[in-house]
């Protein structure tokens, strides 16, 4: 079973293997180094000695919603100052969970060309239709608007405000004043900006939302990324957020997040918002300010290195490899055909000498 797909995704270069962590890290998303923090490791040292259990044992429903989930929620609504916050296991599930519950028959959902597979996967599952439009085009997104607008139930836009493979900014406030003109809802995915961008690395949202709050906007803060452990925050309006928790059945019938790692997360944007946050942010800028002039890009901590062919990416990646970087071959279908890419992720840990001969190295190969 299988074996023909299998060889087939051999001959095209499209075969993927799991490989273990090697050399230098310049593919994880642990952007500001949380993910091996002394004081968060301490802290789940410290909980569990104290007694806490390991697994909530239920949903959130059913006796798994402990102290820690409730903590945690409570400090987000402060930080994010939504009116309520949803934590999921995983930012894939919170996605599922908005998509395929928030949308109904009779509703529309325009979505970047670029958007995350989570919410693919949600929209394909949810009874509304969706329609894309070119990545970052307004015009195109207004066209849809005027052409389906009228006979839509609900509009939702979907867009992330900072893209995951090409690092690029979503012209949000233009987006937002669409959703005015139109009466629409923007969902936005912080994933790769959560941490890093906005006050305290509130996120790209946190100018509209300080403005107008989440009355037309829901949020999608992960966890596993610059916050360094694991995880989904969905910010919203108080209204869409017991709407999920008494219908969205990725969250019903699912066993509530560790409470260990609900702790952890509250303590990573408690130091994500202390002078030690600020130092780590600054010190990522600084990082990507260099990686911009060396190899161009968006000067931000996602830097694609478009090669093509996806064989070009992988024989390039493995001579990386073999020279100590850790940089892997990106390939269709996480990016558009032709389009096969290093991902080059910064990170507050790395050292801007190992960036120059990463890039030194680089421009030795790149053509051989
Ligand atoms: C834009 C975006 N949204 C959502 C997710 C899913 O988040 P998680 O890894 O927490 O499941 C990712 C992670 O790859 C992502 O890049």
């Amino acid at each position: 079973m299988f074996q023909k797909k299998l060889s087939q995704l051999k001959s095209q270069d499209r075969f993927r293997s799991l490989i273990l962590p090697m050399g230098i890290d310049l593919t994880s998303n642990d952007y500001l180094g949380m993910s091996n923090h002394p004081q968060l490791k301490k802290f789940a040292i410290d909980a569990l000695e104290k007694g806490l259990d390991i697994g909530a044992a239920g949903s959130r429903l059913l006796r798994g919603h402990t102290n820690a989930h409730k903590s945690l929620e409570y400090f987000a609504n402060q930080h994010f100052k939504s009116e309520k916050t949803l934590y999921f296991s995983s930012g894939f599930q919170a996605n599922y969970a908005i998509f395929t519950t928030l949308p109904e028959r009779k509703d529309i959902i325009l979505y970047d060309a670029l958007i995350h597979a989570s919410v693919r996967d949600g929209l394909l599952a949810s009874n509304a239709k969706g329609f894309k439009f070119p990545h970052n085009d307004l015009n195109a997104l207004e066209s849809l608007l005027k052409h389906h607008g009228n006979n839509a139930r609900t509009i939702w836009i979907a867009v992330e405000s900072i893209y995951s493979m090409d690092g690029d900014y979503a012209p949000l406030s233009d987006i937002y004043d669409l959703c005015k003109k139109f009466d629409a809802y923007l969902i936005i995915d912080e994933a790769h900006a959560t941490g890093i961008f906005g006050n305290n690395g509130k996120g790209l949202a946190w100018d509209l939302i300080k403005k107008d709050g989440y009355d037309r906007i829901i949020t999608l803060h992960t966890c596993g990324k610059a916050i360094g452990v694991a995880g989904g925050l969905i910010c919203a309006s108080k209204n869409t957020i017991d709407y999920m928790i008494n219908t969205a059945r990725p969250f019903i019938y699912s066993t509530a997040p560790l409470p260990l790692q609900a702790i952890l997360v509250e303590k990573s944007l408690e130091i994500l918002s202390s002078p030690d946050g600020d130092k780590r942010r600054k010190k990522l800028f600084s990082i990507c300010k260099e990686a911009k002039s060396l190899l161009g890009g968006n000067g931000t901590h996602i830097l694609p290195i478009i090669l093509g062919e996806d064989k070009k990416a992988l024989r390039i990646s493995t001579k990386l490899q073999n020279q100590g970087f850790d940089i892997r071959a990106i390939r269709p279908p996480t990016v558009p055909e032709g389009s096969s890419r290093l991902r080059l992720s910064l990170s507050s840990n790395l050292d801007l000498k190992i960036l120059r001969n990463f890039v030194s190295y680089f421009n030795s190969i790149k053509n051989n």
